[in-house]
């Protein structure tokens, strides 16, 4: 057909155009984004060619990719573990790094039906991974942001609608580090929470491709960047039942401070640091002690 071009060629240039605008991963951008305009796996692309108004919608997404929009942003969503989630501007873009959260706080479980808290869910991506890939828990996602909030609706009704009955999704709007008010039903009773606060101590100088598109307060927890972290260790030991697990995300420079606030708490045991698949330190998992109140 003469008036489809294939897609092979036009690839090689939006990525020749996007090296050139220094943008990290030209050719995995240029077939994501190529995917997206077709509607098609990005593994079935070598088959595909596009219409003219394809090329133009193309070029648009390619231009506005190297004028440094995130790639998830022009296609509206980020993958995290199984799930496709909805994102855009005015929500945190998850990482794949924080997919290992899961991994660590589906060990900590040891009931096929647990109860699970996601501390500043922002897209939902810890806890609704978890509620889909364990399709009998109770999950309760905390978020404050309205924009947050949002996507995150959209996201936990998708996913409550895909993993059918058994389980429950529950948006929660209100600060995490009122958790244990604002869920005073399940307090003392959780057998997970999962958390990636805000953790980047203020002025740290950030990459062009997170500042300025990552909300601010997904981003900052204060000068030392522990400050929505510090308050969250009581509110986790509050929430948890004896035994209950914790997994928390932390900046790299917190490989240390995140593990001693834990066990500086007296309610949690197996307090463990761990880095993420560059060596990086990455996240912290405890357990809740058996003892009950505050210490
Ligand atoms: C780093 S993002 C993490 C989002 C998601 N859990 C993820 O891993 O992709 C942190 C989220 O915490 C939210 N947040 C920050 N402070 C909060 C607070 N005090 N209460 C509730 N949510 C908060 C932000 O709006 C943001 O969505």
């Amino acid at each position: 057909m003469p008036d489809r071009t294939p897609v092979g060629p036009v690839l090689a240039r939006a990525a020749t155009t996007l090296a050139a605008a220094g943008i990290g991963s030209p050719r995995v951008d240029a077939e994501l984004l190529a995917a997206h305009v077709l509607g098609v796996p990005r593994g079935r692309l070598v088959l595909a060619d596009l219409t003219p108004s394809q090329r133009s919608a193309y070029a648009e997404l390619v231009a506005r990719r190297a004028a440094g929009v995130p790639v998830q942003h022009l296609t509206g969503s980020a993958p995290f573990r199984y799930l496709e989630l909805a994102v855009g501007p005015g929500v945190f873009v998850p990482r794949p790094e924080t997919e290992l959260l899961v991994d660590a706080g589906r060990a900590l479980l040891d009931s096929v039906s647990p109860l699970v808290v996601d501390l500043c869910a922002g897209s939902g991506a810890l806890g609704l991974a978890l509620a889909y890939e364990v399709p009998e828990a109770i999950v309760y996602l905390v978020e404050q942001d309205p924009a947050a909030l949002a996507y995150l609706r959209r996201n936990a009704a998708d996913v409550a609608a895909r993993r059918g009955t058994g389980g429950a999704v529950h948006v929660v709007d209100g600060d995490v580090t009122r958790a244990a008010e604002l869920l005073p039903g399940i307090a003392g009773a959780v057998d997970l929470v999962l958390a990636n606060p805000p953790y980047v101590p203020t002025g740290t100088a950030l990459p062009a491709d997170v500042a300025g598109v990552d909300p601010d307060p997904a981003l900052y927890g204060g000068a030392d960047g522990l400050a929505v972290i510090r308050p969250l260790v009581g509110v986790v030991a509050e929430l948890l039942r004896p035994g209950g697990g914790l997994a928390m995300e932390h900046d790299d420079t917190h490989g240390d401070a995140v593990p001693a606030l834990l066990r500086a708490d007296g309610r949690f045991v197996d307090v463990a640091a761990h880095r993420d698949l560059t060596g990086r330190p990455r996240y912290a998992t405890a357990r809740r002690t058996g003892k009950t109140g505050t210490p």
